[in-house]
């Protein structure tokens, strides 16, 4: 099997989980922060140790800054839901995905917040001042998209959202574990483990600026093992946001995709994924009526979408399927926004072909003989 479906999620997982995991049933599947017993207490170390290993890869403040969640999902209903209040006006970039316009559009509809979205040429540029309000309170980008594959500077537009003061949230489930991404920057990162960071599904996080934690509420309140004699949550990072049991054996799942990031390097899995994006899009472009959508040519991650002029994607994506065995994804994306903007809204969206680092240029050239048989 080829699979190209990796911004859905990776696959093969970061080598070192299945180890980890095996030991982690065998000897301590305990829980954390709530037993008086020396297993227990090693285990909240392993916890600990993944916590300190996502401060050093995102260059966050302190250790404590690190919340665990289910994904990035859960951290950017945390950052809406939690740091939004009543008559304050939100920008996005018009790379969000449904992570971002779902509990936007929901908090719209209550009458909460207002929302623009910033349009491409000035995103790209950094342009935002014209989009801001006297109630303008937050910038929330997409780093990298994951239908073109588009990157946005987010370093440049931490820079603008700060001159304005504005709150700077940023969604890295497609270029964390690709893209080197410092969190000094940044006041909310939700960051998820499944995708780039190669390991597992249902857990990630959010690295929250000091201070910032300060105005964002929970979203979902209750045991902590700290300071248990109050009805209230604490106010501290990072129990403020881990009510409840976490993810403990998807932690440590994704310390072993951090370690092993760490151990290729970013440069070498970005270069790698670009050298095959690049590749791809030049057999490509030898096959007449496919075309490549993107919103700017300058800097990707590795993801490519195409659109076909008379050709349905999704027999394509089918026939790749059952007759080559090449796995891909028709459609949105879960990002219908960034088709409005493309222009490939009505027609159902894009046929997407995502690499990870254990794809292989023979990988690629297989594909591209099976996308002239198709076409
Ligand atoms: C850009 C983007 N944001 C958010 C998400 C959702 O991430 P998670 O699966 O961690 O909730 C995805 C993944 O589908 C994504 O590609």
């Amino acid at each position: 099997m080829i699979y190209f479906d990796n911004s859905s999620t990776s696959f093969p997982k970061a080598p070192g989980i299945q180890k980890a995991l095996d030991e982690y049933i065998n000897n301590y599947p305990f829980n954390i922060s709530r037993g008086n017993y020396r297993a227990s207490y090693t285990l909240e170390e392993k916890v600990y140790n993944v916590r300190e290993s996502i401060k050093a890869f995102f260059n966050a403040s302190e250790t404590s800054n690190v919340v665990f969640t289910s994904g990035v999902t859960a951290s950017l209903n945390t950052f809406i839901r939690g740091f939004h209040k009543q008559g304050d006006h939100v920008l996005v970039s018009p790379m969000e995905h449904n992570a971002v316009m779902r509990p936007l559009e929901a908090m719209r509809k209550d009458g909460i917040i207002t929302y623009t979205v910033i349009d491409k040429d000035d995103i790209f540029t950094g342009n935002i001042k014209k989009y801001i309000k006297p109630n303008t309170t937050s910038l929330i980008v997409n780093h990298a998209s994951n239908v073109t594959g588009d990157v946005i500077d987010i370093n440049a537009l931490g820079v603008e959202a700060k001159r304005y003061g504005l709150a700077f949230a940023v969604d890295s489930a497609q270029s964390a574990g690709e893209i080197n991404i410092d969190a000094r920057n940044i006041d909310f990162l939700a960051f998820t483990a499944h995708k780039g960071i190669l390991s597992l599904q249902g857990v990630g996080g959010a690295v929250i600026s000091k201070g910032v934690e300060t105005r964002i509420k929970p979203l979902v309140f209750g045991g902590t093992g700290s300071r248990s004699s109050s009805f209230e949550m604490p106010d501290f990072l990072p129990d403020k946001f881990e009510a409840g049991t976490g993810n403990i054996p998807g932690i440590i799942a994704l310390g072993e995709g951090i370690n092993y990031i760490n151990t290729v390097t970013l440069d070498r899995i970005h270069d790698h994924k670009i050298a095959l994006r690049d590749e791809f899009i030049k057999g490509v472009s030898e096959i007449d009526n496919f075309e490549v959508v993107s919103l700017q040519n300058n800097d990707f991650v590795g993801v490519v979408s195409l659109i076909h002029k008379n050709k349905d994607l999704a027999e394509i994506s089918n026939s790749l399927d059952r007759d080559f065995n090449i796995c891909t994804r028709v459609g949105l994306h879960c990002a219908p926004l960034l088709h409005m903007t493309l222009g490939t809204f009505e027609k159902g969206g894009t046929l997407r072909f995502s690499f990870s680092y254990f794809n292989t240029s023979s990988e690629v050239k297989e594909c591209i003989l099976a996308l002239k048989t198709l076409a």
